[in-house]
């Protein structure tokens, strides 16, 4: 009879436990689980995205635009620093979730990703040594010239389309960094970039521009083909954040 009761209190007490311990988990509040995106971009282009020297930390107009829409839609923002042209394969392969990184919204991207509301604008600048003599009046003064642009950039892609690498040489490198290095090293005569970054390289090498090339590009934030729900929290968070103050604050302290 005693051994009855004992085993009816084991039961009813792992019972309790069960229940206790489910209604934990399925109940406690979502909020904490934290959400994760893995944001990659190619930390080469200040001051959109660099690395701090002092901190080592990746830094820059996007990762703070981004960190501002990942706390309005709920989400942690992990960063991933690689080449320009491994961003759209790894989104792509799903391994990262978001790409920012100055990027160009072009038909051709669209095909295989897709991209948020417009939030900048560029054209791409032709840049010389500051000691250079080259002058460029017009594309056509590009032809017989050695030209760096960083791999997979729409400024490389233009010199290739519109120049034609039958009239010029087209070194490509990994970075644009690498591009500039070449420049002053003088292994190129002319590097070809966002017409919104030369301000930041000639703080740190000796170069100027020497032609602008109206391109008309609007950088976009991309994500997944097909991810519309993730699409539209980032464009709603973009055009809040477009429309208040905190835009302003960031421009001047990137652009200020
Ligand atoms: N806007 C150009 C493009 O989309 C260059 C972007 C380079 N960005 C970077 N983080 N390196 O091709």
């Amino acid at each position: 009879m005693e051994g009855k009761w004992i085993w009816t209190t084991v039961i009813v007490v792992v019972i309790v436990i069960i229940a206790a311990v489910g209604a934990y988990y399925f109940t406690r509040p979502s909020g904490e689980e934290e959400k994760v995106l893995v944001v990659a971009t190619s930390a080469d282009f200040p001051p959109f995205e660099y690395i701090d020297p002092d901190t080592q930390e990746i830094t820059g107009f996007d990762v703070e635009l981004i960190k501002m829409i990942g706390e309005k839609i709920g989400y942690k923002i992990e960063m991933r620093n690689m080449a320009f042209d491994s961003l759209i394969p790894s989104l792509q392969t799903g391994k990262v979730d978001v790409v920012i990184a100055a990027l160009t919204i072009t038909e051709e991207r669209e095909q295989v990703i897709d991209f948020s509301k417009p939030y900048w604008h560029a054209d791409q600048a032709i840049v010389a040594r500051k000691d250079s003599n080259i002058v460029i009046n017009s594309p056509e003064d590009l032809e017989g010239k050695v030209i760096g642009a960083s791999m997979g950039t729409t400024g490389f892609l233009w010199v290739k389309d519109n120049i034609g690498e039958d009239k010029c040489t087209l070194n490509a490198y990994s970075s644009f960094v690498d591009a500039v290095q070449a420049l002053v090293s003088g292994q190129v005569d002319l590097v070809i970039m966002d017409t919104t970054v030369v301000s930041s390289f000639e703080k740190s090498y000796d170069i100027k521009q020497v032609y602008t090339v109206e391109t008309g590009e609007n950088y976009g934030i991309a994500i997944q083909k097909g991810n519309t729900e993730l699409l539209n929290k980032i464009n709603q968070a973009l055009d809040e954040i477009m429309n208040s103050p905190e835009w302003d604050q960031l421009v001047e302290k990137y652009f200020g």
